[in-house]
């Protein structure tokens, strides 16, 4: 049996299976559509969430499949005090496959200590989001052609974004990645990143302040949302939550086949006269992200179609 907690428990083989089967099943959906006939998901949401909830069950739905869970840990038993390890091998009583969000780094690693059922990360505090990693991963490779020879800035949060973390780690596995990162000071990528993956794999890397002094030099530009709910100061987070907004002016500078990549949700870091240009990419990985956890599921589940 086989989880899914970080983008790393995937090889670079997998990674790139995975793309193919998300593009075959945009060409071929008739060929996927009872894959998971009489299988269930559970989508356990402790935190809220729009995207990677709703796409985790459509994929099931238009895999054949059938959906349960809930979308708040309020309406479930942890509201009386239940831990997340005995709440999920109760839910691996229901179904064969769950999808877990929680504000605990790792607790989705704890959870699977006591369960017979496959679970996959979707999104642990400021941890990881190994699923949104495929989506931007799959979007990465249709816009651009290629995972590889990429120049690929962040811009934002990088300490709390957990998307940042989970892509940066999955890109620095692909040869010709450089990353340029623009954040304030008190919102730098963190350490164990620069330590554990940028300087361990040789990675040429940058750090700045001003996103147009860069964005010239870009591939791809990776927004971030500044997360309120990561800060333990409500000041600090009013002083830096606006502090890059990207709109038509600054993208006059970035190359013509620059894409704008961004997890959503956003707030005010991308004017919405942006998604106008053909380079805003971000509702495409919204849709991305439906297929790529199609290929996910079918891969845990151990579906051959
Ligand atoms: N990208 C993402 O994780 O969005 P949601 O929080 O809406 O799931």
């Amino acid at each position: 049996m086989r989880h899914l907690f970080d983008i790393v428990d995937l090889s670079v083989e997998e990674i790139d299976e995975l793309i193919s089967v998300a593009e075959d099943i945009i060409e071929n959906p008739d060929k996927y559509a009872n894959a998971c006939n009489r299988k269930k998901l559970a989508t356990l949401f402790f935190e809220p969430s729009t995207r990677t909830r709703l796409s985790f069950e459509a994929a099931m739905l238009e895999l054949g499949g059938s959906i349960l869970g809930f979308s708040s840990a309020d309406s479930s038993s942890a509201a009386k005090g239940e831990s997340v390890t005995d709440t999920v091998r109760t839910v691996g009583c229901y179904a064969d496959i769950i999808a877990m969000r929680h504000p605990k780094e790792g607790a989705p690693v704890a959870a699977a200590r006591r369960t017979t059922v496959p679970i996959i990360n979707a999104g642990d505090g400021g941890h990881n989001h190994p699923t949104q990693t495929l989506a931007d991963l799959l979007t990465i490779h249709r816009e651009k052609g290629r995972t590889d020879n990429l120049t690929v800035g962040f811009c934002g949060d990088l300490k709390f974004g957990r998307t940042v973390h989970s892509l940066v780690n999955a890109l620095s596995r692909y040869s010709g990645i450089k990353f340029v990162f623009v954040s304030p000071d008190e919102l730098k990528i963190p350490d164990y990143i620069k330590e554990g993956v940028l300087k361990q794999g040789n990675i040429p890397y940058t750090e700045e302040n001003r996103l147009e002094g860069v964005i010239d030099k870009l591939d791809i530009l990776y927004m971030t949302r500044v997360q309120r709910e990561r800060f333990f100061n409500e000041a600090d987070y009013i002083r830096l939550r606006d502090c890059y907004i990207l709109d038509n002016k600054k993208l006059e500078k970035a190359n013509s086949d620059l894409i704008v990549m961004h997890p959503l949700p956003r707030v005010n870091e991308i004017a919405v006269e942006v998604d106008d240009d053909p380079r805003a990419c971000y509702f495409k990985q919204v849709l991305n992200g439906k297929y790529i956890r199609m290929a996910l599921i079918l891969k845990l589940l151990g579906v051959k179609v």
